[in-house]
């Protein structure tokens, strides 16, 4: 395992991800409450930053049509994706979120 810092807890809003290059890989961090998750920041229908959506009910939203990804499995909640995000494992230590991108916690590979 090689958890890379990320950000603080306190640059991850409840509604908006944080963006972030780690290890070549854009991801979108993200929280529910105290819990904090970490996805490829891609959406799987097209090429389009989940980053720049919304965060409601454990979910990131695409904003150009309208999917949701669930932050805990990957998996699309909304159509038109029909394909997972990749998600990866987070720790929080200290006030700060670390991400490892050398695996996935969902076995999808990574675009
Ligand atoms: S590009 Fe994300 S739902 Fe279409």
């Amino acid at each position: 395992m090689s958890f890379e810092r990320v950000c603080s807890t306190d640059e991850v809003g409840d509604d908006q991800a944080h963006a972030a290059v780690v290890g070549g890989l854009e991801l979108a961090v993200a929280r529910d409450g105290d819990e904090f998750f970490a996805v490829q920041d891609q959406c799987t229908h097209a090429a389009i930053p989940l980053s720049e959506g919304e965060v409601v009910d454990c979910a990131i939203e695409c904003w150009l049509h309208g999917s949701a990804f669930d932050l805990r499995t990957g998996k699309p909640t909304v159509l038109p994706a029909t394909e997972p995000v990749a998600t990866f494992p987070v720790e929080v230590r200290d006030g700060d979120v670390y991400v490892d991108t050398t695996r996935t916690l969902n076995g999808v590979t990574p675009s």
